[in-house]
């Protein structure tokens, strides 16, 4: 059975196994998973390389992969795939789905768990999800720890932007869950990696003699955004900004202080496009980059 045993034996590995298990004891006492099978039967609690093994129960599961609105188009990755049964779940629904975890007899298990439930679209693979590219996932689940997630925080938040993200029971920090299910002492987190768009920008709307071109200037903290925009000689805080994975909407003022709706959609490489909707309801194309 794969373990760290200088992790193991460290005094902050056994807190982590402490705050794990403290936190797992309302899931222990809701979960009745199958626990292995004539070839290997794992235990609850047992060491992994950075956190123990506790399998996610039935409905937390579920609740992961509603709030994530997992479908057949989705590519799913479970960090840390124990058993097998987050990927298998996700498969079930016709997702493509891949489990990464440490443990090779856990690995082996979840094949047989996989074959087992005649599944095809599901993989699972020995490694380290620290040392591992997912970035292709559309839908990343997670049951770490509180630490562990904050670890994958930059590597999450480099994936392309609406990757949706779900945890069992713990948070990521500073970066607040977009939505969190309550679940008879559980609890199912979910986010979607915003676009980073924070900095100053050049809006060009429309083309030729008649274009205009604005500067808008985004503070972003995660998801949660605000800014300016300099609109001929006014300069005025845009109205009830949002960011949900790579769409942003907010209303800005122009130079007759008429309001204008901007429905863009923006990458991390510094391009943003999309539609001004005015006053009268006209829409124009625009563009920006960075300034
Ligand atoms: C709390 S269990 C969650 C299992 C499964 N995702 C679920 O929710 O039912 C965490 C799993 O992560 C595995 N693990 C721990 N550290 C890991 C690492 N660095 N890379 C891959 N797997 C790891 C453990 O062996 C364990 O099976």
């Amino acid at each position: 059975m794969a373990t760290a045993p200088v992790s193991r034996r460290s005094a902050a590995w056994k807190l982590c196994c402490g705050a794990l298990l403290l936190g797992l004891a309302p899931a222990l006492s809701l979960a009745q998973p199958k626990l292995g099978d004539e070839a290997y039967q794992p235990e609850v609690g047992q060491p992994g390389k950075d956190v123990v093994w506790v399998p996610t129960p039935d409905e937390v599961v579920k609740a992961m992969l509603d709030m994530a609105q997992v479908t057949s188009k989705d590519y799913v990755v479970d960090l840390g795939s124990g058993d097998g049964k987050i990927a298998i779940a996700a498969a079930r629904r016709g997702a493509r789905a891949h489990g990464i975890e440490y443990n090779p007899d856990m690995v082996a298990l979840s094949k047989r768990n996989a074959e087992r439930a005649g599944l095809k679209n599901v993989t699972f693979v020995q490694g380290d999800i620290f040392e591992s590219d997912f970035r292709d996932a559309d839908v990343i689940t997670l049951y770490l720890l509180p630490s562990l997630n904050e670890k994958l925080r930059p590597i999450l938040l480099d994936m392309k932007p609406g990757t949706r993200v779900t945890s069992h029971q713990f948070d990521m920090g500073d970066w607040m869950p977009d939505e969190v299910r309550e679940l008879d002492g559980r609890r199912a987190l979910f986010w979607v990696v915003p676009a980073k768009v924070q900095g100053d920008w050049s809006v060009q709307i429309g083309t030729g003699p008649r274009a205009e071109t604005l500067k808008l200037s985004l503070t972003q903290s995660y998801q949660k955004v605000s800014g300016r925009m300099v609109w001929g000689t006014r300069d005025a805080a845009l109205d009830q900004p949002s960011l949900r994975g790579g769409r942003l909407v907010f209303t800005a003022l122009d130079a007759n202080g008429q309001r204008n709706r901007f429905e863009a959609t923006a990458g991390h490489d510094g391009r943003m496009s999309g539609t001004v909707i005015g006053p009268n309801g006209q829409r124009r194309n625009f563009t920006a980059t960075r300034s």
